[in-house]
């Protein structure tokens, strides 16, 4: 395990272009891997989550290729191969619950496993709509080590009982396959990727209102897509221009998709300058240049909540964002998140323990915090919990603490995002 020291720094000051966004790499990885022909892939992810994704790509019978500035991915042309060893899937959720979904309608048996904190995360939720397809795949005590003897799949009709995309895409995936036309209805939306990606593959899917349909049988061929940066990767470097009055961030080339981007109007209402320079579409992903300076005097004279769909669309950046309440004008209450209890980590009891050691008051709730704003923290010995997103929310909030912080388990943060602690030391000298 390795600690990490972060210094209080003076300001935050410099541009970054981020490596590209987890969530499309996986998707991208995966379609690639099954469609027909050689799929380029620049800007992919640098995390090892999405590597994951390409290792069982591999395992089932994909080519893959690293070149100097892309990946290359041949895929099987609609048949995976029999694995000949159980599909790894590391740390990361998305690559066993969106590639369920992916090989179940392949004719063949799937052991997927995982590391310690993936084996105790929740798989029913993808059990059961696969099963409701057809799919013969049996868990362990609701969790990995799964199991799955591949078969045709029927199309359902299915309604998502949690906000997850990961559940959304194992759906669409196996709907892509399956005999017959699946349809699927979000109560509330998450993000979109997989319907991008899938359409950048060939694939026809049609939405109304909030019904999304998928026909089966359709096939995908190969594409050249360049990965936008990964907007929950430059969430720690937004949350951090909101620590120093002289703040200077410029994020080049980064995702600007409108189910992910509510970020940005929660960091403006915190109190910071956002400006769009440019706005492109690639593949249907929106991506942008962004300009971020702190603004406290627009900083909110109440606590500012999150909750409901807001909660939804920003689940991967709530630790960073509570990691740096303390320091707001008014604080944070955050609800509506039970789902981070089920992430890499419980996220809000780990929160809540590594705020208290830096000398912040705070309650925590069944699906939330409460975190009152204008405090001043010191710095402690902080325990990522072995979560990437952990590591990298407490070294923003050591950033602004009066004394050094160390983050035990550091290591953590290359899950998604290797390059973290350089970038940081290059944009906030202390
Ligand atoms: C992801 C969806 C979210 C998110 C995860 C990535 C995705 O998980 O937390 O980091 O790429 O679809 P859930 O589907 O469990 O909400």
């Amino acid at each position: 395990m390795s600690t990490e020291l972060i210094r209080p720094a003076r300001t935050l000051q410099g541009s970054l272009v981020l490596p590209g966004d987890k969530s499309i790499s996986h998707r991208y990885a995966m379609l690639a891997g099954l469609a027909e022909g050689t799929s380029r892939i620049a800007n992919f992810s640098t995390g090892a989550d999405p590597y994951s994704s390409l290792a069982c790509m591999q395992a089932l019978g994909a080519k893959i290729e690293k070149k100097e500035k892309h990946i290359e991915v041949t895929g099987v042309g609609g048949s995976f191969s029999q694995p000949s060893e159980p599909l790894d899937c590391g740390n990361s959720g998305s690559t066993m619950r969106m590639l369920s979904g992916l090989i179940a309608a392949h004719p063949h048996t799937f052991t997927l496993i995982g590391d310690h904190s993936l084996t105790q995360r929740p798989m029913e939720r993808i059990r059961k709509p696969l099963a409701a397809m057809g799919a013969n795949i049996t868990l362990t005590d609701g969790h990995a080590p799964i199991t799955i003897h591949g078969g045709r799949l029927q199309a359902i009709d299915f309604e998502t009982p949690i906000p997850s995309a990961q559940v959304k895409t194992a759906v669409l995936f196996a709907g892509l396959q399956a005999d017959g036309t699946t349809s699927l209805s979000e109560a509330i939306l998450t993000r979109d990727h997989s319907e991008h990606a899938l359409r950048a593959f060939g694939a026809t899917l049609i939405r109304e209102n909030s019904r999304l349909s998928i026909a089966g049988g359709q096939k995908l061929h190969a594409v050249d897509a360049t990965v936008p940066g990964d907007l929950s990767s430059a969430a720690f470097f937004l949350c951090a221009a909101l620590l120093f009055p002289d703040s200077n961030l410029i994020l080049d080339a980064v995702g600007l998709n409108p189910t992910r981007s509510a970020l940005l109007d929660v960091v403006a209402a915190l109190g910071a300058k956002i400006r769009l320079l440019n706005v492109e579409e690639r593949h249907g992903e929106l991506v942008g240049t962004l300009q971020v300076n702190a603004n406290p005097s627009a900083a909110p004279t109440k606590p500012f909540e999150i909750s409901g769909a807001l909660t939804a669309q920003l689940i991967d950046e709530l630790p960073v964002l509570s990691a740096i309440a303390p320091y707001t004008r008014s604080g944070l209450i955050i609800r509506d998140a039970q789902e981070l209890r089920v992430k890499e980590s419980d996220r809000i009891a780990l929160v809540a323990t590594n705020l208290r050691a830096m000398g912040a008051e705070l309650t925590e709730h069944p699906d939330g915090l409460d975190i009152p704003g204008g405090q001043t923290l010191h710095g402690a010995q902080i325990d990522s919990g072995t979560d990437h997103r952990i590591a990298m929310a407490f070294s923003v909030a050591g950033l602004r603490a009066s004394s050094e912080t160390e983050i035990d388990g550091a290591e953590a943060a290359a899950i998604s995002f290797p390059e973290f602690f350089r970038y940081l030391r290059e944009l906030c000298p202390s």
